[in-house]
């Protein structure tokens, strides 16, 4: 890097993949007091190019605290925050950063690109459309979320991070959630022999079974099966709702994941398979149901909770969940592989104050 040209050179070395040297170059001319705003920006852009978010957020914070009404340093926050995921306050210093420079076209570019994450392709879309040549692959992208047929994994990440603080007392209390208790007595029912005497009010319970909690969340569903299992492992797409979930200190395995991968991957088989309120969020099920198949054990059990369409397939709600028809569950199980073992009429959960009607599952494998 040459002295004259400390910026074009830390450019150059971005350019060409050496993100990294061109970051510590850049600190320590920062370190020594030569440096001014252009070379802070430039070293955040190379540490969010090498990878290190952690620091060019703190960069970017400095960035704003050293230059409060410049657009440019408030882009450069925004664009640290989104690479950290932190979209609510991406979002909101991006649009700061627009409103003191209107004709920042980047500024725009990655709040439609913050909305995409957040899994929102109707708010992306509002932004890519008041640029001039919206990026391609971003309107490829919009589009795709709005027509497939489950819930986009950023939506469902971001709506539980966001949730996961007072999910618990939430659900329990505002929505009378109950999807576990019924998974637990439908478990009772259709498959007694395997739970021991448990089902029995003040039997003695056995742990014996290897059990999954698909979309565990906080791990409420987890809780209630817990003196059955063995093992009891866990996958869910919001960290911040698996955090909640280690720390009940229950789980075996827990990971951060979409369902769908995670069937699909090699792994142990499991003696049954819960998804107590998370189906909700998949419109087409035949992914998870062949997945299920495949990770069950022979004579394995498939328990989970759905809200009830009344047609035939499903269907997006007004709440954004999927609802599911009698006839689409009991096709779908017969097509892969599985037998009903019982389908039954339940109220998973309350909305304003009223039952939402569902179904509660089983399926052996
Ligand atoms: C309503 S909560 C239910 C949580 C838990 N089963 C319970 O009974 O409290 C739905 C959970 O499913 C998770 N989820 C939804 N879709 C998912 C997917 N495709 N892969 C993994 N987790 C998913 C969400 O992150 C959320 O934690």
């Amino acid at each position: 890097m040459t002295e004259e040209d400390p910026i074009e050179s830390a450019e150059a070395l971005i350019a060409s993949g050496r993100a990294e040297e061109a970051a510590r170059a850049l600190q320590a001319r920062l370190a020594a007091g030569r440096g001014g705003l252009l070379a802070r920006l430039t070293l955040i852009k190379a540490l969010l190019a090498s990878g290190d978010n952690k620091t060019a957020l703190i960069e970017a914070r400095e960035a704003v605290s050293l230059n409060p009404g410049v657009a440019l340093a408030v882009l450069a926050l925004g664009e640290a925050l989104l690479a950290a995921d932190a979209l609510p306050t991406a979002i909101a210093e991006l649009q700061r950063a627009l409103r003191l420079d209107p004709d920042l076209v980047r500024a725009r570019e990655l709040i439609a690109a913050a909305w995409l994450k957040a899994g929102e392709p109707d708010k992306a879309l509002e932004n890519l459309q008041a640029l001039e040549n919206p990026p391609a692959e971003m309107l490829a992208a919009c589009e795709a979320i709005k027509a497939s047929p489950r819930s986009d994994p950023g939506y469902v990440r971001h709506l539980f991070d966001q949730f996961s603080a007072d999910y618990d007392e939430r659900m329990i209390g505002q929505l009378a959630y109950a999807a576990p208790q019924i998974l637990f007595d439908l478990a009772s029912l259709v498959m007694p022999g395997r739970m021991g005497a448990s089902a029995k009010a003040g039997a003695t319970i056995k742990k014996e079974l290897s059990v999954l909690d698909l979309g565990c969340g906080t791990g409420l569903a987890g809780a209630v099966f817990k003196p059955l299992a063995a093992r009891l492992d866990g996958v869910d797409l919001s960290p911040a709702m698996i955090e909640k979930a280690r720390a009940r200190g229950i789980y075996g395995d827990l990971k951060v994941a979409d369902l769908e991968t995670a069937l699909a991957a090699t792994g142990p088989r499991y003696d049954l398979i819960l998804a107590a309120d998370t189906l909700v969020y998949l419109g087409d099920l035949g992914q998870v149901f062949e997945g299920a198949r495949n990770r069950l054990s022979s004579n394995g059990y498939f328990l989970f909770t759905v809200e009830k369409s009344e047609g035939t397939g499903f269907e997006l709600g007004p709440k954004r969940r999927w609802r599911h028809g009698e006839a689409y569950l009991r096709e779908l199980a017969t097509r892969s592989g599985f037998d009903m073992a019982g389908l039954v009429a339940a109220v998973p959960r309350h909305e304003a104050n009223q039952p939402v009607d569902g179904f509660a599952v089983a399926l052996v494998r």
